[in-house]
């Protein structure tokens, strides 16, 4: 596909499309099959690049990966894992931050583990301490090297008690895949509870896991010494139907996400509500679109789960400029989530970024140098421009924001969409948006 997208805007999105598996969720499942001595199987899995980089990464690792991408279906065998080889690692990992996910699977699987520079989108420093923190507290040794950082566990991996400074996703993952086959009890407190880390937990204990987790964010995993392979069905990508949810507001629109489940998007749809969009919760999906009339300013912040994700904030921030008066969006999960609103100022948004912290949550990034609060004016008419994709949610939105503008925008760069939004050119066409493919020659001018 190619890299720049026409898109004539102003056109109402309507009709519908259909979500699948978490891309959240099915990339960790898939490392999860590492640790079972049997085949495993993983359906509603969605066709996106991230994961294909997990299947190419499990494939260099010796795991017999087959893919039906039109089912969904995605069939992974470990029986025969074997170490891979340090720059083929390299080659295929640079766009993901999965990799760190290997550690613990592959140190109880090999007793090795390497771990190339991490990709991932740029917002905010993501740093991996909590992760090296975790593997060395269940007794591996963590070697940083030129090419990257080598894991080994002479001794094995014991079970252990661990306090995560912050309820990290990545980190309570890690010490889930490390713990499940570690020796003895490991204790996680103040761990990320996200649905998508339940289904993870539902998975492992399919695979003869045993885990319990507490109301007061503690997880207890006792190590077992082998576990089987699992079939299971991924949750739905709550983060793509609040995309398509929020596209379906700033375009007043009205757009049915087939496949997306009320009990995960609770949160968002409370702040949808309180924006004036309507939504009606059906057996197989949930219908989202502008009821007319003007949209109403809020005040919101961003939180691990049950919080408002962060990952929803971009997408409905472009529709926070359409709404009247000033709404307030305090981001307290990275420190470095607003880039994309650059953009918007372009088209004609009015949003101020500010350092301080405009909101009552206590938040890590408090009197810190980090423009992590935003004051959006509105509502203000959106003008096409020619936009530079900066990661994968301000991405979205910005895709978002020109089908909400007069005119016709390019947008660059937007292969970096496919490694979180299934088929979203043919979601797009489906709901009627005015969209075209070119190939990216020639500078476009950016905003
Ligand atoms: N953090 C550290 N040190 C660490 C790990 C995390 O300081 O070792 C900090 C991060 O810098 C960040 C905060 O902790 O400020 C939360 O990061 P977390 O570990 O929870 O995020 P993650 O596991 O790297 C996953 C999703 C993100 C999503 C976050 C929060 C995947 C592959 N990525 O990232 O998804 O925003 O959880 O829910 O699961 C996306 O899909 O676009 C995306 C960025």
């Amino acid at each position: 596909m190619s890299g720049l997208l026409t898109v004539e805007g102003g056109t109402p999105l309507q009709g519908e499309i259909t979500v699948r598996g978490a891309k959240n969720f099915v990339s960790k499942a898939m490392v999860a099959s590492l640790l079972g001595e049997e085949a495993s199987e993983l359906r509603n899995v969605p066709q996106i690049r991230d994961v294909e980089v997990v299947a190419n990464l499990l494939g260099l690792h010796g795991v017999s990966v087959e893919h039906d991408p039109q089912a969904g279906v995605i069939a992974l065998d470990p029986r025969n894992v074997e170490a891979a080889h340090v720059a083929d690692i390299d080659a295929y990992a640079g766009s993901s931050r999965i990799p760190i996910l290997f550690c613990g699977p592959l140190l109880h699987r090999l007793g090795e583990a390497f771990i190339p520079d991490l990709g991932g989108c740029r917002i905010g420093d993501r740093p991996i301490d909590y992760h090296l923190n975790i593997l060395r507290q269940f007794g591996a040794v963590v070697d940083k090297r030129v090419q990257g950082i080598h894991i080994s566990a002479p001794g094995g991996l014991r079970g252990t008690q661990i306090h995560l400074p912050y309820p990290s996703v990545g980190a309570t993952e890690q010490t889930l895949l490390t713990a499940v086959r570690a020796q003895g009890l490991t204790e996680l407190s103040n761990a990320a509870i996200e649905p998508e880390i339940m289904d993870l937990i539902a998975v492992l204990q399919k695979m003869g896991a045993i885990i319990s987790v507490d109301t007061d964010r503690t997880i207890r995993i006792e190590g077992v010494d082998r576990l089987q392979g699992f079939r299971h069905t991924a949750l739905a990508d709550r983060i793509e139907a609040g995309s398509w949810a929020s596209a379906a507001l700033a375009t007043r629109g009205d757009v049915f996400v087939k496949g997306a489940t009320q009990p995960e998007m609770m949160t968002f749809l409370n702040t949808f509500r309180k924006v004036g969009g309507a939504f009606d919760v059906r057996a197989d999906g949930i219908r989202f679109w502008h009821p007319g009339g003007e949209l109403r300013s809020i005040v919101l912040e961003t939180d691990v789960h049950p919080g408002f994700m962060t990952d929803w904030q971009q997408p409905l921030v472009v529709a926070l400029t359409q709404a009247t008066g000033l709404s307030i969006v305090h981001e307290t999960v990275y420190e470095n989530r607003f880039g994309f609103t650059d953009a918007l100022r372009g088209m004609g948004a009015t949003i101020q970024i500010y350092r301080e912290c405009l909101g009552g949550l206590e938040c890590r990034f408090d009197q810190r140098n980090f423009n992590h609060s935003a004051v959006i004016s509105g509502p203000t008419p959106l003008r096409a421009a020619d936009i530079e994709v900066p990661d994968l949610r301000g991405g979205f939105s910005h895709l978002i924001a020109a089908l909400a503008a007069e005119g016709v925008s390019r947008v660059r760069g937007i292969d970096i969409i496919n490694r979180g939004y299934e088929n979203f050119m043919d979601k797009l066409e489906a709901l009627g948006a005015k969209v075209s493919l070119a190939e990216a020659q020639g500078q476009v001018a950016l905003v």
